[in-house]
């Protein structure tokens, strides 16, 4: 079992991607960029996933409030095409300084507007999703089998 619940799993990845993007920022050669570039690209990819496979359509039975996640999924398909932008110039720091606003931005709404939301709501086992997230989370980090 998790220690902490659903938000508290989804809040720490979007602590984890913010410092990144703050690492990149006062990173000082290319590599390190391209690594942080790759790091945050993948941290992203999946957390954005994870939301949209489990907790998405989970906060959507239990609140109905569909146009908050409509707004929520169109969020993540714009910072999926700035993603996919950084993986072709992960050196391009205006780039990443763009996909790094979006994802403030985004990260804002679900903190302000969704978690507060999603916390009130009957029915929503916080518990049970966080160990859904995980369990998804560890799977689609692991490497690829050859
Ligand atoms: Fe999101
Ligand atoms: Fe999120």
């Amino acid at each position: 079992m998790p220690q902490q619940d659903a938000l508290a799993l989804l809040d720490a990845d979007h602590n984890k991607v913010a410092a990144l993007f703050q690492q990149y920022k006062t990173a000082h050669d290319d590599n390190r960029k391209r690594l942080l570039a790759q790091q945050i690209c993948q941290e992203l990819t999946v957390h954005a996933q994870i939301e949209e496979e489990i907790f998405y359509p989970a906060f959507g039975r239990a609140t109905g409030d569909q146009q908050l996640l409509q707004h929520s999924r169109k969020e993540h398909q714009e910072a999926r095409e700035l993603i996919s932008k950084v993986e072709n110039t992960p050196t391009d720091a205006r780039l990443m300084l763009e996909l790094e606003d979006a994802v403030l931005h985004h990260v804002n709404d679900e903190r302000e507007k969704m978690f507060p939301q999603a916390r009130k709501a009957q029915g929503l086992d916080l518990m049970q999703l966080a160990t859904q997230l995980e369990a998804r989370k560890s799977e689609l980090m692991a490497p690829h089998p050859a």
